[in-house]
């Protein structure tokens, strides 16, 4: 986390207040990050992701046109441009993961949330994601909840997972 927002309360981003976002984006830009791709880090771990007002209070802030920061921000995979859940599923469709039952189990976890692959609850809650291999094939088929990587799964115990991650509020 950036030194600058240290004090702020970043599990309750100031999204849709102004004043409050201004505070958050001038910390940033008073501390030692200068560069964009820099300071695009620390505005999506203050707000989750890079919400447009927020992005065009840098730009003027800055004077980077809002076009550079878009163009900059789109070409890393690492940026979102929409509010994420609190829980990331990642669940792996590379070759391994998909011939041994990914497909089932990216199914059943969007049939259980409610949302497509790629898609938050509403609630925020979490974000169902479809990701190439992520590098531990002989557990296939895996899925990544957050950090922790499980493998040898199936659909239900997938679903079980996820449901212990909601439980525990992790
Ligand atoms: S294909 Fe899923 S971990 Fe490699």
């Amino acid at each position: 986390m950036s030194p600058a927002l240290e004090h702020f309360d970043l599990k309750n981003p100031p999204l849709g207040d102004a004043a409050a976002q201004a505070d958050v984006v001038d910390a940033i830009l008073n501390g030692p990050e200068t560069e964009l791709v820099p300071l695009l880090q620390a505005i999506q771990s203050a707000f989750g992701f890079l919400p447009r007002d927020v992005l065009e209070r840098l730009a003027l802030s800055t004077h980077i046109p809002l076009a550079r920061i878009y163009g900059v921000a789109t070409f890393y995979a690492g940026f979102f441009f929409t509010p994420r859940g609190r829980h990331i599923i990642r669940v792996c469709h590379g070759t391994a993961c998909h011939v041994r039952g990914s497909p089932r189990i990216t199914d059943e976890l969007s049939r259980t949330l409610g949302v497509a692959s790629g898609e938050t609850t509403e609630d925020h809650a979490f974000t169902l994601e479809r990701v190439a291999c992520v590098g531990c094939c002989s557990l296939a088929p895996v899925m990544v909840v957050d950090r922790r990587t499980h493998g040898r799964l199936d659909a239900k115990t997938a679903v079980k997972i996820v449901a212990r991650a909601a439980e525990d509020g992790r």
